[in-house]
Order: C-alpha cells, then structure tokens, then sequence
C-alpha cells in the first residue's frame, strides 16, 4: 500500500535519514522504531509530505505521491495522527470527529452524504455515519456529547485516531500514539488500533518509541538508529537482532526496550 524507498533526509549539515525504505503491505501493521534522534519524526513528515527529501520516492497505492502537498496525499488516501494532542477545546467529541471530514469533502465513504443538497443535511449525514461506523467501534458512545477537554488523555487520544478515521484511509498514519501514557492506556489504544484493522483492513504504519505497544501489534518492524535502517523483520527477529538491542542501550532508552 505505501513504499517509501530510498530516501535521504539532510537538515544543512545533519543527515536526519540515509537510506531509508519502508514497504506497508495492506491490510498490515508496519512499525517504525528507534531511539530518541533515530530520525522517526523526520521519516513520518516526509511520508506526510510535511518534509521534501533530496532524495528517494514515497508511493501510495501505485501512485507516486513524492511531489505531492500533505493536503493532496491526504485526499489520496493518507490520514495522520499528531504526537501532540490537536483537537479543538470547547468542541465536542463528536464535533472534532467531523473535523476529520474537512480536509476533503469529496473523496470517503462518506461522500454519498455530501451530495446532499442542503449544507444541514450533510452535516447530519456526516454525524450519522461517524455514530454508525466510528464511535462504536472506538466505545465512544458515552463521551460522544462531551467536551474534549473533560477527557482523560487517553480518551482524547482515542478521539484523534477517530478524527484520522473518517475519511476511511487506505493508510494510517500513527506518530507515537501511546506516548505520555500509563501502561492500561496504552494497552487500550493497542486494543483500538488492532479492532479498526480487523474491521476495516487498514494499513497501518506505527511510528513508535514505546518498543511495548509495537511488539504486541506489528506484522513487520523496521528500526532506524542515526537516520539508518539496521534492521528489520517479525517482532521476535527484531527482539533478538543485537544490533537493535544494543541501538537502545547506553541512549537512556533502555526502559523503553
Ligand atoms: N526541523 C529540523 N531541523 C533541524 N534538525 C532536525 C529537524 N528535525 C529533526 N532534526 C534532527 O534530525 C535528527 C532526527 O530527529 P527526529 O526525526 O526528531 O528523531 P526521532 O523522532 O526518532 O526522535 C535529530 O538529530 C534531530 O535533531
Ligand atoms: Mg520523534
């Protein structure tokens, strides 16, 4: 569904990536790991096209997507998630959902309710359809009506993985979903990333620092250190490859692995 090959990534002198592919099959969970400076949050803005790489080529469903702006990839078929919590405080739950909708009206599963005459109407079939394929799935159905804010982090979290859901991407994008949580949160975010591939087949590409949550849930894990992949493969290849064990130790990291 998504290749990324080859690219490299300079920031003036620094060399942020070298090298680096990344293939997301469909319907799979592809992780991205290494230690803090490893050159995961430069990888994910050149995947969303937030960063241009001197060099190398990102395709999405066969369509070469490298030149594209973050907003055209995200009507091809791409949807992020911030590291940072961005939704929109005095805004329901259910409001910031719809915002996920904004980026483009034309494309989704939810187009045929855009083609509704009246702008009320959409508006209506767009909160009908997020309630009848969203906030279930995400046990959103309690909090749906409240402020954001009143959430607990996890719950906001959650929040934005539904916001990233409503154009219904080919991939999903994830920076760091699980960072800042406590252990059951994270478990529960896991939870929630695993019941929306098996219900909708989603591609999924996790950039992770937490080597916990990515264990649990990856189909194939690539590890960057320096800018530079060093290895790859099924969870437990990559949990006995040296090289990744030593990558984490002496960074302060070691929690982490
Ligand atoms: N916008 C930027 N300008 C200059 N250097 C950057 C920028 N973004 C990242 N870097 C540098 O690139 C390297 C990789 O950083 P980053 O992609 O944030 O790693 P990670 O997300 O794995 O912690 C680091 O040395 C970082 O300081
Ligand atoms: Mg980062």
């Amino acid at each position: 569904m998504l290749r990324v090959d080859g690219i490299h990534l300079a920031f003036g002198g620094l060399r942020a990536l070298s090298g680096v592919s990344v293939h997301a099959e469909r319907g799979r969970i592809t992780s991205v790991i290494g230690p803090n400076g490893a050159g995961k949050t430069s990888l994910f803005n050149v995947i969303s096209g937030f960063y241009t790489p001197q060099q190398g080529t990102v395709t999405l469903d066969g369509q070469p997507i490298t030149q594209l702006r973050p907003s055209a990839r995200a009507s091809a078929g791409m949807s992020r998630t911030f590291q940072n919590i961005a939704l929109f405080h005095g805004m329901t739950v259910l409001d910031n959902i719809k915002l996920g909708a904004h980026t483009n009206l034309k494309g989704g599963v939810f187009s045929a309710g855009f083609r509704l005459p009246a702008a009320r109407r959409e508006e209506q079939a767009l909160s009908a359809a997020i309630q009848r394929d969203i906030i279930g799935l995400l046990e959103l159905d309690t909090v749906q009506h409240h402020y954001v804010e009143d959430l607990a982090y996890g719950l906001q979290k959650r929040v934005e993985l539904a916001r990233a859901l409503v154009m219904k991407p080919k991939i999903l994008l994830l920076d760091e979903p699980v960072a800042g949580m406590n252990s059951e949160e994270k478990r529960e975010m896991s939870r929630f990333v695993l019941n929306v591939r098996q219900d909708w087949n989603t591609t999924v590409l996790l950039i992770e620092h937490d080597m916990s949550m990515v264990m649990g849930i990856s189909d194939h894990i690539v590890v960057l250190s320096f800018g530079k992949p060093i290895a790859a493969g099924t969870p437990d290849q990559v949990r006995a490859n040296p090289d990744v064990i030593k990558a984490y130790l002496g960074t302060g990291d070691e929690a982490a692995a």
